[in-house]
């Protein structure tokens, strides 16, 4: 590549790029690159890569001989970063469109495992691990963040209280059963502990997402895109239309008090070794 070659930033490909941090990802992915390990020869596994910002990143920090192998079955998602790594021209990024449960990959050539928020978007995450576990070499370090139990408790607080005031029958235990599936630092260690691997550094932080009121959050696309459905699922058809009218009215009265609708987000960051 030439260098000084001039990248046009008035060809529309490039405000593309320049529009590249997901929202979402962001906090996460960046503190992961904060901490993870990053060196000139380095092979990566990238366990639901998505679009892949974090794939790309580590193929640019790491540079031109550290190989980054990207993971994930959302076809849409691979698309897209095929789009990226081909305009980024970057060919040590290689797209593998499929389950990470069934890696095409043999045994123990990964320095580096990465997962930014992918494993509690897993159907089997056990099943997973044990194939990132049969690809790493021994030594590899495994890295990941995930949200915990405890995200959004601003907006449950409210959606449970909502949920009794309709007397919506079966749906409190339903948004119990919900809160719950997330894990807290100690379950993401003890799964990597069952894994076979040394846990050594766990962290949890966390940032706030802040809105409005209620008529903000429940129409903010990502909002919609990635929370709304699960939201709406907890709710039989026949009383969704009133609990949401009640809900946006209950977060916009507890905001109205508040100033705004702060919501805390728990960041879990995890470090461990496949042992020697
Ligand atoms: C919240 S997204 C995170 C994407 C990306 N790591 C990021 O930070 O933007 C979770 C990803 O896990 C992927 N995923 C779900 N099940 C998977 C599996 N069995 N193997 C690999 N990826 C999976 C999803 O398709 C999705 O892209």
């Amino acid at each position: 590549m030439d260098l000084f070659e001039e990248i046009d930033h008035q060809h529309p490909d490039f405000g593309d790029l320049y529009d590249e941090l997901p929202l979402w990802s962001a906090p996460f992915g960046l503190r992961m690159l904060e901490h993870v390990r990053i060196g000139p020869r380095l092979t990566f596994l990238d366990v639901g890569a998505g679009t892949g910002f974090l794939s790309i990143e580590l193929a640019q920090r790491c540079g031109a001989r550290s190989t980054v192998h990207a993971v994930d079955p959302w076809g849409a998602a691979a698309r897209r970063l095929r789009w990226k790594l081909e305009r980024l021209a970057l060919p040590n990024v290689f797209v593998h469109e499929c389950d990470a449960a069934s890696l095409p990959l043999p045994d123990g050539i990964v320095d580096v495992v990465v997962s930014n928020l992918g494993i509690h978007n897993f159907a089997d995450p056990a099943a997973v691990l044990a194939e990132c576990v049969r690809v790493a070499r021994p030594g590899a370090g495994f890295h990941l963040t995930t949200n915990l139990s405890g995200h959004m408790r601003e907006f449950y607080d409210v959606f449970r209280a909502t949920l009794q005031e309709a007397a919506v029958p079966g749906a409190t235990e339903a948004l119990d059963a919900h809160v719950s599936h997330r894990g807290t630092l100690e379950s993401v260690e003890s799964l990597l502990r069952s894994g076979g691997l040394d846990v050594h550094k766990s962290r949890a932080e966390s940032f706030t997402m802040r809105f409005s009121g209620g008529a903000a959050l429940l129409r903010h696309w990502f909002i919609r895109l990635g929370f709304l459905p699960a939201w709406r699922d907890l709710v039989p058809p026949e009383y969704r239309a009133h609990v949401f009218a009640l809900l946006e009215a209950n977060l916009d009265r507890v905001a109205a008090g508040r100033g705004e609708l702060a919501l805390s987000i728990p960041v879990a960051y995890v470090e461990a070794d496949k042992p020697e």
